[in-house]
């Protein structure tokens, strides 16, 4: 099995963004925590990180042609890109979109997703773990289709 992990605007910030936010890891040790824990399971995971939503598009087209499932923060664009939405719909790969803070909790703008509803789950509010928690599911669900 063969997973994109997508993060998206101001993620490449997380250690220094808002840490009683987003907490103190950077986005390189969140990617060696989950490249790791995939590997572990037998996955093999791609993560990669854009602030451009016309990139993070592009990426989901060519995971089309390589990979089983997606993992994605979408960061502000959850709330409002339906370019991402529609990108997410096209490419009918099973997604999971990961928040490290619980999106719903916060200020109202937050609370809407408009690319959770093309998704297979939606994970908030867990932090860094949301990620592990999402491969797991990967793993979980290959286990039961082999
Ligand atoms: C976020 C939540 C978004 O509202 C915010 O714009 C982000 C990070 C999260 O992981 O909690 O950039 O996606």
């Amino acid at each position: 099995m063969k997973l994109l992990m997508l993060n998206g605007p101001n993620l490449n910030l997380l250690g220094m963004r808002e840490p009683d936010v987003y907490g103190h890891d950077t986005l390189e040790g969140i990617v060696a925590r989950a490249t790791a824990h995939a590997e572990q399971l037998g996955i093999e995971i791609h993560c990669w990180q854009s602030n451009h939503e016309g990139a993070l598009i592009d990426a989901l087209h060519e995971a089309r042609a390589w990979a089983d499932g997606v993992i994605i923060n979408p960061g502000a664009l959850t709330h409002y890109s339906y370019a991402l939405r529609d990108a997410l719909a096209s490419i009918a790969l099973p997604t999971i979109e990961v928040h490290l803070s619980n999106i719903h909790a916060r200020e109202a703008f937050r609370h809407t997703s408009v690319t959770a509803p093309v998704c297979q789950g939606q994970i908030v509010g867990l932090g860094w773990q949301g990620y592990l928690l999402a491969i797991e599911w990967f793993a979980a669900k290959a286990a039961a289709e082999d």
